[in-house]
């Protein structure tokens, strides 16, 4: 019985720590739709101060090791579903969105690292 609960209650933990980072949540969606105009269709020559207040938000979400590594894999996972997004643009986000370097877009980097 005591084996169950302790099993449970680890369940429970692991489920908690997820739910702390959303890949395809609200956030992402906000700094997608904010961001689209200088990552895809490249009418903003700059991003604008909305696209970094959204994409700060999104990558602030993900706090711990694992919530990076999630972000970079659902960053990388989506620019492949969507190829219309500019690789480069969507990297460069995070230098100029005053952000430290933390993953590339780029289907070669290394979520892991
Ligand atoms: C992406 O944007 C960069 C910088 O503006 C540009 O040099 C490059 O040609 C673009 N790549 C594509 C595939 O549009």
């Amino acid at each position: 019985m005591a084996r169950i609960a302790v099993l449970l209650l680890m369940v429970l933990a692991v489920a908690v720590a997820e739910a702390a980072f959303i890949c395809n949540g609200p956030l992402n969606q906000q700094a997608g739709a904010k961001c689209v105009a200088y990552t895809r269709t490249g009418a903003d020559k700059e991003p604008s101060a909305e696209c970094c207040k959204a994409y700060k938000a999104h990558v602030e979400s993900a706090k711990t090791v694992a919530e990076r590594r999630a972000l970079c894999a659902c960053v990388q996972n989506n620019d492949r579903t969507n190829p219309g997004n500019n690789i480069t643009k969507v990297d460069s986000l995070q230098g100029k969105c005053g952000l430290p370097f933390l993953f590339s877009a780029a289907r070669g980097f290394d979520c892991n690292t």
